[in-house]
């Protein structure tokens, strides 16, 4: 299924600043594959474009409410022209939160306030979609900027409750984290349905595609890790019986998600602590099987290390999702350090991933899809409100003229 690739990542690699070299807003020239802005259809859900705002914890949650923040936080980035917004990793279980101020899907109460947002999302032509978690043995940590830490005190994000931390198997994820309560079979399935009746609330809030965040050192990564499950049970002991929660959870998930939705799936390609890109080729058809239509390759968390580690080349992680997309024959999602137009439309024009997701870029600029696409020569004013439209599409007929936050060498007359 992965497509052939008449042209490469780099032939596309333009130069990346926003100076005198970038392209004009010339004519294109005629698509060869599938490029950034062609739509994707995955079941029954056709997205405008293959530009996905990639799941980020904003941490504004209270009790694990949808606030005005999230209206206007998600709202905009349906606005900037994304195809595919992912709302952040949002948890099935209280136990689950990273943080206090995580969101929740685990009571009905969400549903309501989350009809709101999905619908004015949904009224800006993007597709909302949302993430479902659950952080295991390293939940309970303060915010990023509080240093991120364990917390040793804490009432849970669900008054009246305790909030226990739970994993496969008694090991701490670190120094001054918590060992966790091992999990017995029938929690096990306690867990699963959890993360049914929460793939039912999203429905009901009217979101269109689900991710479950199985990377990052979070449960599911715990299940599928040699480093923190040292179960010998069923879901344990070898790398099936390590796969078996995440093929579970999976399976779960489909069970109250229609057929003609679309289902992704995030993991961590490789963590430097035993999980290898061979293991993540077996495990994307497994969940292939099991009702996965997208892989979303990211990479790490199991270690001490940040999983948005800056120290790092762009697209650095698109190398597992061409890998995994060839070898599993299953759609997959490029992300990591993707930040410019040319690099994005390049990884989808050379069948590296059928769709990128952008994080942090998106944050500085949720208009990047209308700022890339102008950037790659297209004119793309169709998402945006009639009066913003007509005066851009004027504005991008003067060839002379590039938008930007900077360009060298400006004359004024
Ligand atoms: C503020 C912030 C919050 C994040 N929260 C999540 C999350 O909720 N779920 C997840 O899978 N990844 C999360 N990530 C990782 C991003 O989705 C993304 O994979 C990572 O930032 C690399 O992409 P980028 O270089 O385009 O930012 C977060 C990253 C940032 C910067």
């Amino acid at each position: 299924m992965a497509g052939t690739a008449p042209r490469t990542a780099s032939d596309h690699a333009a130069p990346h600043g926003n100076d005198e070299q970038a392209p004009r807003p010339e004519a294109a020239s005629p698509p060869l594959q599938p490029g950034l802005f062609d739509p994707c259809s995955v079941r029954q859900v056709t997205l405008r474009n293959r530009v996905v705002v990639s799941p980020m914890l904003s941490y504004c949650a209270e009790g694990g409410h949808p606030n005005d923040f999230h209206l206007i936080h998600y709202g905009k980035l349906a606005c900037g022209g994304a195809g595919l917004v992912f709302v952040e990793s949002t948890k099935v279980d209280p136990r689950g939160c990273s943080t206090p101020h995580d969101l929740g899907l685990w009571k009905d109460d969400y549903i309501e306030p989350w009809r709101r947002i999905t619908r004015f999302i949904k009224s800006q032509g993007a597709i909302p979609g949302i993430q479902l978690s659950h952080s295991g043995r390293k939940a309970r940590r303060a915010v990023p900027w509080q240093g991120g830490g364990p917390l040793r005190e804490w009432t849970s994000v669900e008054p009246g409750q305790a909030w226990q931390i739970i994993g496969p198997s008694a090991i701490a994820h670190g120094a001054g984290y918590s060992v966790p309560h091992a999990l017995t079979q029938s929690e096990i399935e306690q867990c699963l349905r959890d993360w049914e009746h929460a793939a039912r609330r999203a429905l009901c809030a009217g979101f269109e595609a689900i991710e479950i965040h199985g990377a990052h050192g979070y449960l599911i990564h715990q299940f599928l890790s040699p480093r923190a499950n040292l179960r010998s049970d069923a879901y344990g002991a070898s790398l099936a019986g390590r796969m078996r929660f995440a093929i579970e959870v999976a399976a779960s998930v489909r069970r109250s998600w229609p057929a003609d939705k679309p289902l992704f799936f995030r993991i961590s390609a490789v963590d430097n602590a035993g999980w290898t890109l061979d293991d993540s080729t077996v495990l994307a058809r497994e969940l292939g099987r099991a009702g996965v239509d997208v892989i979303d390759c990211s990479s790490g968390g199991m270690g001490e290390e940040s999983v948005t580690n800056t120290a790092r080349p762009y697209g650095y992680q698109v190398g597992y999702a061409r890998h995994i997309r060839e070898q599993a024959g299953v759609m997959t999602m490029a992300v990591g350090l993707i930040a410019h137009a040319d690099q994005a439309d390049g990884i989808i024009r050379a069948g590296d991933a059928d769709l990128v997701a952008l994080g942090r870029e998106l944050l500085h600029n949720p208009n990047w899809p209308l700022d890339a696409a102008h950037k790659l020569g297209l004119r793309k004013y169709d998402h945006i409100p009639k009066a913003s439209a007509y005066y851009l599409e004027k504005r991008a007929a003067n060839p002379a003229f590039t938008p930007s936050t900077w360009r060298r060498g400006l004359r004024q007359p």
